[in-house]
């Protein structure tokens, strides 16, 4: 048995308190020090002369460190020195392995919490609540949980042995090594794709987004310090599309666990289809990807739940959340009452650099994130069809800030209904009471993309029938709560049409994809 996993208790730096000095001082330690980024390939840290800056989001003339951007012979490197790792790798028990990700768990939750929360924040300009969220519990809790699951698989063995024969079925790692892509937002993330696939006995080449690479590095130091032996992992910074273009030729491919925006996905679905003649084996194709999650609200909802699901769902880190609220249904009696209060709590936010805490809005990615919101703000500014409720100012000259904003758009299918913005966007659409029924119809054909979505309601028979009538509209349904925050162990996380293979991280479901397993029978 392996010890049985709790999720981390998420701390909450309130003011004064000792978890918020050390979190403080590990900010601004690392504001201080410009970090020197190696790769990490084989037993090397590899460095090259191509280095570049790496920048807090909220304050893009501050240097935090440079990261060694590789070029063609890093990725082949990494490749080799995955399968080099392979076969020691693989033939460690399964115990062996659960230890290292156990022990790196561990250091997180103890030794490298504030350091690895400072990075987030620094690096992704998320506040300290976000990050801790983020960083901290959720990454422990996979690295926990997974462990957990795979003792569960392994046990499972055919039901049946008649006398003179043994069933076993032997649950082998691919034959091969995976590809691990991992998206800016979330550190948890970055940390469980390649983990939980080395996990299970794989080797991995990590090529995380360049504006997670600051947490990932430290994600790195962990791995490495908890034990994880040389060429498991090996985290490289190079062009995404170069990678591609080598690994998905690469005829020991075997796997891409990936998470990050549905058009990427769907270029490497269809590279890795044309390539299928060169592989050994059929690739395991895991993907997370994009979201234009929903809030609707029945006409029996109670304001205030309506309204904190609303806020929290579309504001909490900037939207940047593949399950971030981005579009909301509100029937026309509550609309009045529901409008007052968002207006008057989105007013109070706060939004500056993360180094301050009283901030609950930071900066949005990076320019290019930046630009592309702006945009649909203009937009709207000029649009007869749609009207700003509050927000609609954003200011690039320090970091990308964009006040929350939120839209009323009186076409079911304005643009910023549909689109994925993935920033501080939200976009309303007011229904006649009387049209719940067409509402949830809207809903279901407008959700192009299918992972996440709530329900706000008291009437038992609405709660039932949005509940049917929107199963394949989310991967992730929520009942009188916001669409955000689901916990490792409790709500397993995916969404399918537009969001992904819904193979649900941080479950079962998930470690399955990274095994093959092998049936024997043995006549006595
Ligand atoms: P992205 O698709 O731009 O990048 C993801 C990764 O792919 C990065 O490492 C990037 O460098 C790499 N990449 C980009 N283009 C590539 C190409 N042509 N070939 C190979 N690699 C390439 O995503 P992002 O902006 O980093 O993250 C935001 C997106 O991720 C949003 O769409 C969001 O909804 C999604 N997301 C989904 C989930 C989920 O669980 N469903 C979770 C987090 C984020
Ligand atoms: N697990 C994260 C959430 O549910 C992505 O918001």
């Amino acid at each position: 048995k392996v010890p049985i996993p709790i999720n981390e208790t998420v701390l909450s730096y309130a003011p004064g308190s000792t978890e918020r000095k050390l979190l403080k001082e590990a900010i601004e330690a690392a504001r201080s020090f410009e970090v020197d980024i190696p790769m990490y390939i084989g037993a090397k840290e590899v460095r090259t002369n191509n280095k570049k800056a790496l920048r807090p989001p909220h304050d893009h003339q501050h240097i935090l460190g440079y990261y060694h951007q590789g070029d063609k012979s890093h990725i082949h490197a990494a490749i080799q020195a995955a399968l080099d790792a392979k076969r020691d790798w693989e033939k460690l028990a399964w115990q062996e392995r659960a230890s290292i990700f156990l022990k790196a768990a561990d250091l997180i939750a103890g030794p490298y919490r504030n350091k690895l929360n400072a990075a987030t924040m620094l690096g992704q300009s998320k506040n300290a609540y976000q990050a801790e969220i983020d960083s901290a519990c959720e990454l422990i809790d996979f690295l926990r949980f997974n462990v957990e699951y795979m003792s569960e698989i392994y046990a499972q063995q055919p039901p049946i042995s008649p006398r003179g024969v043994w069933n076993k079925v032997e649950h082998r790692p691919l034959e091969g090594f995976v590809f691990a892509l991992t998206p800016f937002n979330f550190t948890a993330i970055a940390g469980n794709l390649p983990s939980s696939v080395a996990l299970m006995g794989n080797v991995v080449v990590w090529k995380p987004a360049d504006t997670q690479i600051y947490a990932a590095n430290v994600i790195m130091q962990i791995f490495k310090e908890a034990g994880l032996p040389d060429g498991v992992i090996n985290l490289i910074y190079v062009d995404g599309p170069e990678a591609g273009d080598i690994i998905f030729k690469h005829p020991d491919f075997a796997g891409i666990h990936f998470t990050g925006s549905t058009a990427v996905f769907q270029n490497i679905w269809k590279t890795i289809g044309e390539n299928i003649h060169r592989y050994k084996t059929y690739p395991r194709i895991v993907g997370e990807t994009g979201g234009k999650d929903f809030i609707l609200v029945h006409p029996s909802a109670n304001i205030e739940i309506a309204n904190t699901a609303i806020i929290r769902g579309a504001f909490e880190y900037q939207g940047q959340k593949c399950s971030a609220a981005s579009r909301v249904y509100i029937p026309a009696s509550l609309w009045p009452a529901l409008k007052d209060a968002m207006i008057r709590d989105i007013s109070s936010f706060k939004m500056g650099g993360v180094e301050d805490f009283s901030n609950f809005i930071n900066a949005v990615i990076d320019e290019k994130s930046f630009d592309k919101l702006t945009g649909y703000i203009d937009a709207a500014k000029n649009d007869p069809d749609v009207s700003i409720l509050i927000g609609g100012n954003y200011d690039k000259s320090k970091g990308y800030f964009i006040e929350p904003t939120v839209l009323v758009a009186s076409k079911p299918n304005y643009i910023t209904l549909c689109d994925e913005l993935f920033g501080p966007v939200l976009t309303i659409f007011v229904y006649e009471d009387d049209q719940f029924e067409e509402t949830l119809k809207l809903v279901d054909e407008t959700s192009i993309y299918a992972l996440t979505g709530a329900v706000i309601a008291q009437d038992r028979y609405a709660i039932a029938q949005a509940t049917e009538s929107l199963k394949n509209a989310a991967g992730n349904f929520y009942i009188n709560d916001k669409c955000t925050g689901a916990v490792v162990g409790q709500q397993p996380f995916g969404g399918a049409r537009g969001s992904g293979t819904n193979d649900k991280a941080g479950s079962m479901i998930n470690l399955l994809r990274w095994v093959s397993p092998r049936t024997i029978k043995e006549v006595f």
